[in-house]
């Protein structure tokens, strides 16, 4: 079992398999997307009660876009349903939500309820739960970028200001600290452009059950695995026995 002291402090996901496991089933793959809101709820739930501090869900990328326009159209009216249903019982959970990406692509509806949900929470102190929508690792990383530049060109910070730390915190996720572990369900063994500058010493953990099978086992399978593993951030397995 995984004890409190090597619970990962941050936990990202990479949600996939939905369209598959409708298929599975002869359904069309908006039902795979409704029965992953499910697992999203019980993921929330389990890592609350595992004392996961930050919780980043990886729900629509950059690239989805591209998808055909009934199931993005879908994607979106899900996305207003699930935050119109489950906000409140998140408040009573002291549950703080957040959005990254980029939300000026969104619809105006969606975006007025993103913001009223993080409003809303924005006091609470229980588990951050940070969704990822219209999210893409390499914006992010540009519109960091940009941002340096800006300050750059304003004459408020000169090129020896640029360091790991100048980019990092106009990142999306700022000041949140960085995934501890990422879980991808679906088989596949990609990052798929999500938190690329923030995953650099993420323990990577891969599962083939289709996202709406995700579970307490297959959640606590994952942390199992985070809490056998050594982080060594480039120092030597023995250096970092010596200092532990
Ligand atoms: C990937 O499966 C999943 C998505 C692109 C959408 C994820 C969305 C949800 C789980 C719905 C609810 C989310 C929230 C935050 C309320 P896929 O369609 O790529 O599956 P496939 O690889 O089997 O085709």
């Amino acid at each position: 079992m995984a004890t409190d002291d090597n619970i990962p402090r941050h936990v990202a996901v990479i949600m996939d398999g939905n369209g598959r496991w409708a298929r599975k089933r002869a359904l069309p793959r908006h039902a795979g997307h409704r029965s992953g809101v499910g697992a999203v709820r019980e993921t929330v739930k389990l890592a609350a009660r595992r004392g996961v501090e930050y919780l980043t869900l990886f729900a629509f990328s950059s690239e989805n876009w591209s998808r055909p326009r009934d199931e993005v159209s879908r994607l979106m009216r899900l996305f207003v349903e699930a935050l119109q249903r489950e906000v409140d019982e998140l408040h009573r959970n002291n549950v703080r939500l957040e959005f990254i990406g980029a939300r000026e692509q969104l619809q105006p509806g969606l975006i007025d309820k993103i913001a009223a949900a993080e409003k809303q929470t924005s006091g609470n102190t229980g588990l951050r739960l940070i969704i990822a929508v219209a999210y893409g690792g390499r914006w992010d990383i540009v519109q960091a970028v940009r941002q340096v530049a800006g300050r750059l060109a304003a004459g408020e910070i000169t090129v020896a200001d640029i360091d790991d730390a100048a980019i990092a915190s106009q990142l999306q996720l700022g000041e949140v600290p960085d995934p501890d572990l990422l879980i991808r369900t679906g088989g596949e063994q990609r990052i798929s452009n999500f938190l690329l500058w923030n995953l650099a010493y993420a323990e990577l953990w891969f599962c083939d059950t289709l996202w709406p099978d995700f579970g307490e086992k297959e959640f606590d399978e994952a942390l199992e695995y985070y809490a056998r593993r050594q982080r060594r951030y480039g120092h030597t397995g023995e250096q970092v026995e010596a200092v532990s």
